[in-house]
Parts: C-alpha cells; sequence; structure tokens
C-alpha cells in the first residue's frame, strides 16, 4: 500500500504540473483530493488497518495529501500570473523597438547658430518668455504710446505682465547683471498676436545679440552679420542693410541675405542697430564710454529657405512625420 501511495503523489504531481489553465487545475483538485478521491479512501482506511500498520500508513498518506496540496498551490500561482500577463506570453517575439527622437528643424538652425557666434566669443543667455513691461519696452526705450505697445501686438496677462515680443529683454536682464564689456546671445520663443496663416504665426524664434565694449561700431555688427550669413546659407550669400528705426539701436537697420546657391532673391532676416545711449543708462552703463551692437535673427527664416518650407505652421505642429524628415 506504501507504493502506491508513492505512484499516486509521483502521478498526481506529474499532473498538476502539466494543467494548462486554471479550470484543468480544478478538476485535479478535485480528482486527487475530492470526495471520492483514492487519498481519501486511504485516509479513512488507515482507522482500520492493524494497530502495528497504522503509524507508517497515516503518516504516509498524510505527507502525500501535502505534498499534492503543495504542488497545486504553486502551479495556481503560476498559471494565474500568466492569465494575468495574458496568455500567450511569447519570449521568442522581437522586442519593441524605441523610438529614436529627432531634432526639430529650428533646434537645428538654432544650434549651428549657437556654435557660430560661440566661435567668435558669444555665450548663451536666457529670460523669460512670459515678461514684465519693464523688459519688453521701457528699458528698451519704447514708452508706454509707442505702437509696439498695441493691444493687437501684445499677448497681455490678466495680471499686466505679457509674452514677450522679441528676445531684447534678454539685453536689459543680463546688462543689469553684468558689467561691460560682454558678448551674449539668447535664443528663444517670442510671441505676437497675428493671425496663423501659412507665413504668420502667433509663436516665431529669435536668437538675440548684444556686444557691449568700448570703441564697438556699425562695421563689426556688419562683420558679424556677413559672417553668419556665409557660415550658414554658403560663401557667396551676400548681406543687405537698410536703414529702419527701433527705440532701442541708433542707428537703427534691417538686413536682409540673398542666396545665390538657394536662388531666394533679398529675404528679410532681422533688425539691428547700435545701442541707444537710453538704454545703457537704464541699465546703469556710461553711454560716454560704452558703445555696442544688437541683433535680432530670425530662426524660423533660416529654416524657411534652408529646407525651401512654405507653411510655417509645420513647425508648432509637432508632427514627427515633419519631423522626421530634417
Ligand atoms: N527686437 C527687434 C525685433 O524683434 C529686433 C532687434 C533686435 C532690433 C536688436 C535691433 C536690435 O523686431
Amino acid at each position: 500500500m506504501l507504493a502506491e501511495i508513492d505512484t499516486l503523489q509521483k502521478n498526481a504531481i506529474e499532473a498538476i504540473n502539466a494543467a494548462s489553465d486554471l479550470k484543468d487545475l480544478e478538476d485535479l483538485r478535485v480528482r486527487f483530493l475530492g470526495r471520492k478521491s483514492r487519498i481519501r479512501q486511504l485516509l479513512s482506511l488507515v482507522g482500520t488497518t492493524p494497530p502495528a500498520e497504522r503509524p507508517a500508513l497515516g503518516q504516509a498518506t498524510g505527507t502525500c495529501r501535502k505534498a499534492i496540496e503543495a504542488s497545486l498551490k504553486a502551479r495556481q500561482i503560476t498559471l494565474q500570473e500568466a492569465a494575468d500577463h495574458g496568455a500567450s506570453f511569447d519570449l521568442s517575439l522581437p522586442g519593441r523597438r524605441p523610438r529614436l527622437g529627432k531634432s526639430h528643424p529650428l533646434s537645428q538652425i538654432a544650434d549651428e547658430l549657437t556654435e557660430i557666434l560661440q566661435e567668435m566669443g558669444f555665450t548663451v543667455a536666457d529670460g523669460p518668455e512670459v515678461e514684465d513691461e519693464y523688459h519688453n519696452f521701457d528699458a528698451l526705450n519704447t514708452p508706454s504710446d509707442h505702437p509696439a505697445r498695441d493691444i493687437h501686438d501684445t499677448f497681455y496677462l490678466t495680471d499686466g505682465r505679457l509674452l514677450r515680443t522679441h528676445t531684447s529683454t534678454v539685453q536689459i536682464r543680463y546688462m543689469e547683471n553684468n558689467a561691460p564689456p560682454l558678448r551674449i546671445i539668447a535664443p528663444g520663443r517670442c510671441y505676437r498676436r497675428d493671425t496663423v496663416d501659412a507665413t504668420h504665426h502667433y509663436a516665431f524664434h529669435q536668437i538675440e545679440g548684444l556686444y557691449v565694449d568700448e570703441k564697438v561700431s556699425l562695421a563689426d555688427l556688419k562683420g558679424t552679420l556677413e559672417t553668419l550669413a556665409r557660415r550658414l546659407l554658403g560663401n557667396d550669400t551676400r548681406v543687405r542693410l537698410r536703414p529702419h528705426f527701433f527705440p532701442f539701436t541708433e542707428p537703427s537697420i534691417e538686413y536682409d541675405f540673398s542666396s545665390s546657391l538657394k536662388n531666394t532673391g533679398w529675404l528679410e532676416i532681422g533688425g539691428a542697430g547700435m545701442v541707444d545711449p537710453a538704454v545703457f543708462e537704464a541699465v546703469g552703463y556710461d553711454p560716454e564710454r560704452y558703445s555696442g551692437f544688437a541683433f535680432g535673427f530670425g530662426i524660423d527664416r533660416i529654416a524657411i529657405i534652408r529646407y525651401g518650407i512654405d507653411d510655417i505652421r509645420l513647425f508648432l505642429e509637432n508632427d514627427l512625420r515633419f519631423i522626421h524628415q530634417f
């Protein structure tokens, strides 16, 4: 009888380990431990066996029952986990490849501009996109009746602050905290209330440049812009300066690039000029001693030329099919 118990235990455990789902397992539990199971019969026989054999039989049956219970439990945990993970977990399936990101075309241009300007000795400065009127207008010699402050151009927040309309704010923030001489650039996003279409957007991107020292001249500005143009769009790119007006520069210019390689004709890139003495006074610099130039550079415009993009809305949609092309 002891040999039978041994075989019973072995068969039961084998069957349990082969059970393929929880329903199978339940059938096996009934078969091996249920009321009509052989183990139950054996247990009830223990009382009627001769006293000499009783302990050995009792012990063997008990051990057998415990072993079957333990293997039922273990198999149940395994099958439950498999069910939770979706029953068809196949280790041999290929993994999911993580999608590689791509730098946005505007970031690529900004990085390239930054690198060129860093070679010329400029360091990168930064400022907030939510600004106050002082840094966006007043300190830049733009009085409160100036048309640039018009509600039609500027996004105002309910607390009186605004979304910066240009990166020139960083000029002020940097000069407030640093003494001349200095050479900085500030890439970043700006906002103006423009109706969105293929060539206009309420958000656009600039790189601000500011160079302050003794005896900085317009020729330094021109040389810097020409170097930028050639490095970005090729050696035969031409630069044209046109007289203009900005409250914070005197004289002021707008500048255009013409790239024969891309057959662009003259394209307006940004505004620039010699820092107005009123701006130096606002930040506590001595305008008799220091001079400087500043420029604002349209990153979006370079990206349009470089990549032949005809709808600037694409820049801000973040459609991966667009971004992966560059
Ligand atoms: N901030 C001006 C603009 O956004 C550009 C500019 C920058 C002009 C620096 C002069 C000096 O139009």
